[in-house]
């Protein structure tokens, strides 16, 4: 039997690029995922896009006689934990949800892992665990805030729970990769971020307007103590980031123990450099207005990227003018995300 690495939540966004290029470098990938924020034909699209047939299954992370199941049909030695429910402002109304999804969960999961003698855990952490950062960029060594939510609490109590786990048994191998502001999609407009429901954050928000799903995008506050009044941000390529997971897999196996990495690129750009940087690559002009500040929301988030650099040998290559043509590319090409065929490309990076 092949080793396989298992990926729950690969059916999502962040995880089937990642899963695409594990494919591509000759891994051999399980996907888990129980479709709640993501639909089979990202799996199809995985398919066609490696040329190769992808093992899948519908399941819950909670479920731990799947789990079982999962751990004694394939020989697993390593799980990349994507699974999880996301939405800041959704985890503020339901929050037992997200307690009972990614704590409840991620605690079953490594159980499972344990019982089948598997310990090499790479985890989706984020950004939001540094809460309100004193300083910028974001050095790991800064330690943990107050996140400002319950979404962001679950993956700070994520974090705790795997630090103990490597404190009591020193076979745990664990990677907390902090993701900063991913954004992008795969070049082919074949894989890209599709949520279910309305979005929040920036770029499917910018994209609908630019398709004219929407009259005006709203810019929450004009009056942080930015260089422009609007809040800043460590955008990064989710294929950049999908390549850091490769690298953290590797240094992981080869190096014990608890390894926490900021995944961002280092670099800050502000709202409005996000919409005119848009507006300059599609030609389409995105109107705007200026609305109250949102709830949570930090003046600036980005991060200090030396440590991936220096320990993993990872740095991300693509830079903002790349991730808006790949974020348009698949968001003119699937308006409707994974549900409908997708249309002819559009011309992006033109004028
Ligand atoms: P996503 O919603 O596209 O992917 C998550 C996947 O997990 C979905 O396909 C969903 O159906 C699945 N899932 C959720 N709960 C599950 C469960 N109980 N059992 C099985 N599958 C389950 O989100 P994403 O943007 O790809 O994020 C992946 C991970 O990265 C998440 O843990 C998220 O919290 C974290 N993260 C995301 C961002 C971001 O801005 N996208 C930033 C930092 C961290
Ligand atoms: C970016 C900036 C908004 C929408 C969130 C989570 C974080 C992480 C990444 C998972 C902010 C502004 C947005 C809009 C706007 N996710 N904005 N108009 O808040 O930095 O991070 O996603 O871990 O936990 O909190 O990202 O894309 O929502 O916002 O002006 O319609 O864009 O106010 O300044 P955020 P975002």
């Amino acid at each position: 039997m092949r080793k396989t690495t298992l990926i729950t939540g690969g059916a999502g966004y962040i995880g089937s690029h990642t899963a695409l290029q594990l494919v591509e470098a000759g891994r051999c990938v399980l996907i888990l995922d129980n479709l709640s924020n993501s639909s089979r034909e990202s799996i199809t699209r995985l398919e066609q896009l490696s040329h190769s047939n992808i093992d899948f299954i519908e399941g819950d992370i909670r479920d731990a006689a799947l789990l079982d199941e999962i751990f004694s049909t394939f020989d697993i030695d390593a799980v990349l934990h994507f699974a999880g429910l996301k939405a800041v402002a959704q985890s503020v109304r339901r929050p037992m949800e997200y307690y009972a999804n990614n704590v409840v969960g991620t605690l079953n999961l490594c159980q499972a892992m344990a019982r089948a003698h598997v310990f090499n855990l790479v985890f989706s952490s984020s950004a939001t665990v540094y809460g309100e950062p004193a300083t910028t960029p974001i050095v790991e060594a800064l330690g943990t805030g107050k996140p400002a939510n319950p979404y962001g609490r679950s993956k700070l109590m994520i974090e705790e729970l795997l630090t103990d786990l490597t404190l009591a048994d020193s076979r745990w191998n664990i990677a907390v990769l902090r993701y900063f502001n991913p954004i992008g999609a795969h070049p082919s407009g074949q894989l890209g971020e599709a949520p279910n429901g309305q979005p929040n954050n920036l770029l499917p928000c910018l994209t609908q307007v630019a398709m004219g799903l929407s009259s005006a995008l709203t810019v929450y506050g004009n009056d942080y103590p930015t260089a422009d009044g609007t809040c800043v941000r460590d955008y990064i390529h989710v294929l950049d980031l999908a390549e850091g997971h490769l690298k953290a897999l590797q240094v992981l196996q080869a190096e014990p123990g608890l390894h926490i990495w900021n995944l961002g690129t280092g670099i800050g750009y502000s709202v409005l450099q996000i919409i005119s940087g848009f507006e300059d690559v599609t030609g389409i002009s995105i109107p705007y207005r200026f609305a109250e500040r949102r709830a949570g929301d930090v003046a600036e988030c980005w991060a200090d990227a030396g440590k991936a650099e220096r320990e993993l040998g990872w740095s991300a290559q693509r830079d903002l003018t790349q991730m808006l043509i790949d974020s348009w590319r698949w968001q003119s090409n699937n308006p409707r995300g994974y549900s409908a065929q997708p249309a002819p490309l559009l011309a992006v990076g033109m004028k």
